[in-house]
């Protein structure tokens, strides 16, 4: 075929094209590479010099021109491919909607507990959860054979030289702290901590804590009492009867249990006392001159209690059923 032939017939089948497979049809018959335009610029080397340059020329202007034409019919025909049977495409089709995640029940109501405590001039702050025997216990006044060891069945890690362990509790941040930040002080440590124990509908073998530590000049019982039923006032948004029992943690002294009562039931919710003056003197400073009370709460019981959950398992096993809830 000759240019000129090309050039109508080429005009004429662009008219007609509606769909993208007969656009790469065409574009195979003229520009492929056995196409029509392009045996035209491969015969040129064997033209006679004088005609080379004219055909060379109109030839490559009208495949810059089909190129042109064919960019143009490809806008158009991706942009209405609803018309087009063969495309995969289909504009019309409803969009698939695009799931958005959110928090998870345990970060939001830590979230939230942060809050209450911020508002209340606490500062939160972060720890490790592998530590070491001496934070988790020692300086804890937990000597080696104090049975108190076994109240918190421990995951032990092998190392070499310090003993490591997964720290139970999130005490161990009330010597770390102390040791470097000279009272007076109010911190809040959330962390996640793990025992050794079975589980249960209330246990569970990793769950969150969170300790509070306040340290000053002349601090009470009576400043506990009050700073923790703003707190529970807040959390839940109502009055709530809150009652101290008589406990032992070697860290403090005096030990309470504090329970609140919930629905006419009473639940045990967090361990707390005044820090013992033994566990001053191990991060350095004088009892003597600062005293202050501790707690430490369970968050996953927080939760539970709030969003009315009866199994801790729930916040564990990823079923999004459950986890979609909130
Ligand atoms: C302690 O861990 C002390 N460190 C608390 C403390 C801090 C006392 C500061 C005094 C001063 P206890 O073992 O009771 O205490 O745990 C505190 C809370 O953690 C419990 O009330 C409970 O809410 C939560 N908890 C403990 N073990 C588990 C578990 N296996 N699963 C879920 N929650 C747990």
């Amino acid at each position: 075929m000759g240019l000129k032939e090309i050039k109508k017939q080429a005009n004429e089948e662009l008219e007609k094209i509606t769909n993208s497979d007969e656009l790469e049809n065409f574009r195979l018959k003229y520009l492929g590479r056995s196409g029509e335009l392009t045996a035209v610029l491969r015969s040129l080397k064997d033209l006679p010099i004088n005609q080379r340059k004219k055909v060379g020329q109109e030839a490559n202007q009208l495949r810059v021109e089909l190129e042109e034409k064919l960019g143009q019919k490809n806008k158009f025909s991706t942009a209405d491919t609803k018309n087009d049977k063969n495309s995969k495409l289909d504009i019309s089709a409803p969009g698939i909607k695009i799931e958005q995640g959110h928090l998870h029940p345990l970060t939001q109501i830590l979230e939230e507990i942060e809050e209450i405590f911020q508002s209340m001039g606490f500062n939160v702050i972060e720890g490790p959860e592998i530590e070491t025997e001496y934070y988790n216990f020692d300086a804890l006044n937990v000597p080696k054979e104090h049975p108190a060891r076994d109240m918190q069945d421990t995951f032990w890690l092998k190392s070499d030289n310090q003993k490591l362990l997964l720290r139970t509790h999130t005490s161990p941040m009330q010597i770390r702290h102390m040791e470097k930040n000279k009272p007076p002080f109010r911190i809040i440590v959330p962390g996640r901590c793990f025992r050794y124990e079975a589980t249960d509908v209330s246990h569970s073998h990793t769950f969150y804590q969170m300790e509070g530590l306040m340290i000053d000049k002349n601090i009470n019982v009576a400043n506990f009492k009050a700073i923790i039923a703003e707190f529970f006032k807040k959390l839940f948004s109502k009055e709530v009867e809150i009652r101290l029992r008589p406990s032992y943690f070697p860290f403090v002294e005096p030990g309470f249990e504090i329970d609140i009562k919930m629905k006419g039931k009473w639940l045990e919710v967090m361990g707390a006392g005044m820090v013992h003056p033994n566990v001053l003197k191990a991060a350095g400073h004088d009892p003597r001159e600062w005293q202050g009370f501790a707690f430490g709460v369970g968050l996953d019981r927080m939760a539970m209690i709030k969003y009315g959950i009866d199994d801790i398992r729930l916040f564990y096993n990823g079923d999004l059923r459950f986890l979609k809830q909130f």
